[in-house]
Parts: structure tokens; C-alpha cells; sequence
């Protein structure tokens, strides 16, 4: 049996988080003091996520993402990353690449081929105030160490933001030029109250000033792309343009909530299931309820009634 929602949308992609912790604090995604963290006890453990994913793929789940907040600051995450890999999945890791250097080369041994990171811009002072004190260069060495380590393709996930001006937009071509990488623009999820539609301008500006050549690539998510030079870089705006019709699909948070979209606000506990001994039979049935709850598209337009807000850290983008 596979995963199938009343659209006809076939659910093959699993985004798993497994912290709500992270070591920066972005203006978008954290509030600046006081941040609630889940109690231990209630994060799902290595084992358990394990068997959901065990039962995920006899659902027909064929890529699973790994996030967080910072999937690399959970203890014991390349032990659990190297168990996926052994599992009949494609799977891969978004990390904001701050602890990319220190744990690029076991992050290869444990299997991983494809790694995302998260970087909103290239000024180190914008870098600093966006994340509240994050230090950029740390980044900048992962992505070139695990570059150099093979992981192909490496994106780079940039969310733009109030302030991002078009020489923010240039130097990050110039760094995927540089570099080989893919670059994605993302259009800002108004998780913290203010809304900015600034993307869809600045891919405008930028297909007129570069010689952008569409390329519609397999496996590079939602969005629109374009080859330039030896770089990629591609525009996903959800909001302006939503891709909700492809929408392939389902979080696990990592308190244990399978989430069947990223704006919902239903979720169905997989984690009171498995903490019960539930069996495969039990876990399978809970996928498919969450697949039944799937809206037709995302509804951010009260963000107040929306999940993510409340812990967009701990759902994992
Ligand atoms: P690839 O598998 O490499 O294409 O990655 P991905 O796009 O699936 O995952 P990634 O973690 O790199 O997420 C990229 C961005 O796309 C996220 O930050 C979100 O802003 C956006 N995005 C991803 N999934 C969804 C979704 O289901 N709905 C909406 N609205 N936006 C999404
Ligand atoms: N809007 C868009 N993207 C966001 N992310 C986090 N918060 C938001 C938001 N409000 C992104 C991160 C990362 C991805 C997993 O989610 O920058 O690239
Ligand atoms: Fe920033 Fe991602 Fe951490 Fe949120 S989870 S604070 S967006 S690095």
C-alpha cells in the first residue's frame, strides 16, 4: 500500500527532525531570549525514529530528509545517520553548517552523499546579525571542506530576507561560480510576523542583468532553476508561487508528530504509538491518517493558526 492523499498526490518524501535545539538563533526563527525547548524525555530517540522509518518505507517513502533545528548538535547523529544509510532510502541531511567542518569527514563515512546548508548571506556582518552572533567563516570552511569531500550536489538554501539587496544576490552567484555549487533563493514563510515578497523581484532583476538558462533538474525540490557558468541557482517561493499541487511530502517533528503539511496545524502522535508498543500494523495506519488530514495546499495566511509558528524550529523548514 502506498501513501496516496484525496489529491492524488503520491507521499514519498519524509522530512525528519530530530532536535528542536540549535546552535544560532535566526531573527526569523528564534525568538531572541527565552526559547522553550522540548524535554528530553519527549524527543523521539534514535530507536524510535528508526522504526517509523522502518514502516515509512514499507509505505513506499523513498527520500528522507534529516533537519532540526541543527540536526548536528543532537548527540550520537552520526551513529543514527550511519543506520539510515543502510536502510533502501535516498537520504541527506540540511544542517546551517556551523559544525559542517568539524563533522564533514564523518558525515561521509556514515554514508551521507548529499548535505544542504542553510546560509542567508555572505556579509559576515549581515551573517551576524541575522543568526545573532553566528560566526560565518565557520560556515564558509564546511561548505569548502565538504566540497572538497565529494558531497555532490551541495546547496546552499538562502532565505531572503528584508535586507537582501541584489550585491547579495551577485556575490552568492559569484560563490556557487566559484565553488560548483547550487544556490536557492527562498522566499521568506511569515513564521515571525513580517512578510516580504522580495524574491520574485529580485529573479526578475537577476534574469534580465545574467544569462539565466531555465534547467529543470530531477531531484532539485520545488522551485525554479537556472544554470549559469558552472553554478546553479534556483527561486522557491511558496507563498507567491506555491508548488502545493506537487506537494510529495509528510514532517515527523521531533517530539514525535507527523505534521501532513508544513503550515498544518493537525498532526498525528506517532510517538505516544511507538512509546505504546504499537505495532508496524498501528504505526502504518497513523501515516495513512496523516496522509487523509493532507490540505490541498498551505495556509499561511494566519500564521497565528499555523504550527510552524509555534515551532518552526522544531518542524525543520
Ligand atoms: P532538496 O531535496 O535538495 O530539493 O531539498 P528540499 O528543498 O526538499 O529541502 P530543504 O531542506 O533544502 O528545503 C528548502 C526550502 O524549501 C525550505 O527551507 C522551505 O523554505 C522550502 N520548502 C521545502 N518544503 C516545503 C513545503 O513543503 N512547503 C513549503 N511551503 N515550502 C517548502
Ligand atoms: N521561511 C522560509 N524558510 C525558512 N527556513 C527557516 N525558517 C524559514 C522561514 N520562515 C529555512 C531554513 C532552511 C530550511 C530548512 O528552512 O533557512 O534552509
Ligand atoms: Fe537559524 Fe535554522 Fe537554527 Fe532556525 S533552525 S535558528 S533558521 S539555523
Amino acid at each position: 500500500m502506498k501513501l496516496i492523499d484525496k489529491f492524488g498526490r503520491t507521499i514519498d518524501y519524509l522530512r525528519i527532525s530530530v532536535t528542536d535545539r540549535c546552535n544560532l538563533r535566526c531573527v526569523y526563527c528564534m525568538p531572541e531570549k527565552g526559547v522553550e525547548t522540548i524535554p528530553h524525555s519527549e524527543i523521539l530517540r534514535y530507536e524510535e525514529i528508526l522504526k517509523i522509518v522502518d514502516v515509512a518505507i514499507t509505505l513506499g517513502i523513498k527520500k528522507i530528509r534529516v533537519t532540526g533545528g541543527e540536526p548536528l548538535v543532537r548527540k550520537g547523529i552520526i551513529g543514527f545517520l550511519s543506520e539510515l544509510s543502510h536502510r533502501k532510502v535516498d537520504f541527506s541531511v540540511t544542517t546551517n553548517g556551523i559544525l559542517l567542518g568539524d563533522f564533514a569527514d564523518d558525515l561521509k563515512k556514515a554514508g551521507v552523499k548529499r548535505i544542504n546548508v542553510s546560509l542567508d548571506t555572505l556579509s559576515e556582518k549581515k551573517f551576524s546579525e541575522i543568526t545573532r552572533g553566528g560566526v560565518l567563516k565557520k560556515v564558509i570552511n564546511g561548505i569548502v571542506k565538504a566540497k572538497a569531500l565529494g558531497f555532490e550536489p551541495l546547496k546552499i538554501n538562502a532565505v531572503v530576507l528584508p535586507d537582501t539587496s541584489e550585491e547579495d544576490i551577485k556575490t552568492f552567484i559569484e560563490f556557487a561560480k566559484t565553488n560548483g555549487l547550487v544556490v536557492r533563493f527562498i522566499e521568506h514563510l511569515p513564521f515571525a510576523g513580517y512578510r516580504t515578497n522580495q524574491l520574485v523581484a529580485l529573479e526578475k532583476s537577476c534574469k534580465m542583468k545574467y544569462n539565466l538558462i531555465p534547467t529543470d533538474v530531477e531531484g532539485f525540490g520545488p522551485g525554479r532553476h537556472y544554470k549559469m557558468n558552472g553554478a546553479t541557482i534556483g527561486f522557491i517561493s511558496a507563498l507567491t508561487f506555491p508548488f502545493c499541487r506537487k506537494c510529495n511530502r509528510l514532517r515527523l517533528t521531533s517530539d514525535g508528530k507527523l505534521l501532513p503539511c508544513l503550515s498544518s496545524l493537525d498532526f498525528v502522535d506517532v510517538k505516544k504509538a511507538v512509546r505504546n508498543c504499537a505495532s508496524d500494523e498501528e504505526i502504518k495506519n497513523l501515516f495513512f491518517e496523516a496522509v487523509k488530514n493532507k490540505p490541498e495546499k498551505h495556509t499561511f495566511e494566519n500564521p497565528r493558526d499555523c504550527m510552524a509558528v509555534k515551532s518552526m524550529v522544531g518542524i525543520g523548514g
